[in-house]
């Protein structure tokens, strides 16, 4: 190779290689949560399905556990991943300002006409990196029901401990039924959120290999 080449190679400036959409502290977070939450579901099925609050049970084999002894036992050792997980997955959130450049601010406006776009299949999702107003909308919504869960879950384990806990959610019976919708509200978000990183194209990708 003559001197000249080398030295054109050298004053080339270097192409930086784009970010990636996903950091990847948001996706082993993101993954270890799904598989913490999946645990917590099938088991809090099962527990439920022991005491039911309402008068229908979940159907045995879509619940984790076998029994109340066996669920409580799952609930319990998924409860410090999701927990832990979640802590690391929000202070670097906050930590790194993923938090504040992607899910806020939250017009409520935009979510209105995202969502009619939505519905009428016009909504865009060219470029993943940035949330539309539902996505964030609905991100913000489930980070706070899994705040919502975690307090809850800890006030009916422990609600002699933490008795100023439970006594927030206002007694360990109205705690059980905030605990129970917290779950639903998380199933809910859940169902709808797949189908979407199902059907927009790239999306699973990007949050499986980063880009
Ligand atoms: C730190 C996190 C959590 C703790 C400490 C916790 C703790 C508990 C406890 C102690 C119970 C038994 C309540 C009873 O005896 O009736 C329970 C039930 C249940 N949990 Fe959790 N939980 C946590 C997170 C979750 C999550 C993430 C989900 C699902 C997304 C979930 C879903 C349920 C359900 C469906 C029940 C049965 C509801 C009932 O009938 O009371 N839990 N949880
Ligand atoms: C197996 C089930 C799951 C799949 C296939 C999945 C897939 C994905 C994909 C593809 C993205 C990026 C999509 C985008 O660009 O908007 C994403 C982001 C996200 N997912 Fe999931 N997810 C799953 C479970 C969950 C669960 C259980 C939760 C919480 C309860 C959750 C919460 C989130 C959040 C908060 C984000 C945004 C993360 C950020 O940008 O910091 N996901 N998910």
């Amino acid at each position: 190779m003559s001197i000249e080449a080398t030295h054109a190679e050298a004053l080339t400036p270097a192409v930086p290689r784009p970010a990636a959409i996903h950091p990847a502290w948001v996706r082993i977070t993101h993954w270890i949560n799904a598989l913490a939450m999946l645990v917590m579901i099938g088991s809090g099925w099962q527990i439920y399905n022991a005491s039911p609050l309402f008068p229908f049970a979940f159907p045995p084999a879509i619940t984790l556990g076998g029994w109340l002894a066996g669920a409580l036992l799952w609930h319990f050792a998924a409860m410090w991943l999701l927990a832990v997980n979640g802590l690391v997955y929000v202070a670097l959130g906050l930590a790194t300002g993923r938090f504040r450049r992607k899910l806020v601010p939250i017009r409520p406006g935009e979510v209105l006409s995202d969502a009619k776009a939505a519905l009428t299949g016009k909504l865009a999702h060219d470029d993943l990196s940035v949330y539309n107003a539902v996505q964030k909308l609905l991100y913000v919504g489930v980070i706070l029901a899994g705040i919502v869960i975690i307090l809850s879950g800890l006030a009916i384990w422990k609600p002699v401990q933490l008795q100023e806990l439970t006594a927030v959610f206002g007694g360990y019976d109205a705690a059980r039924y905030v605990h129970f919708f917290a779950m639903a509200a998380i199933v809910g978000f859940l169902v709808v959120h797949v189908v979407m990183a199902v059907l927009v194209p790239k999306s699973l990708r990007a949050m499986i290999t980063g880009r």
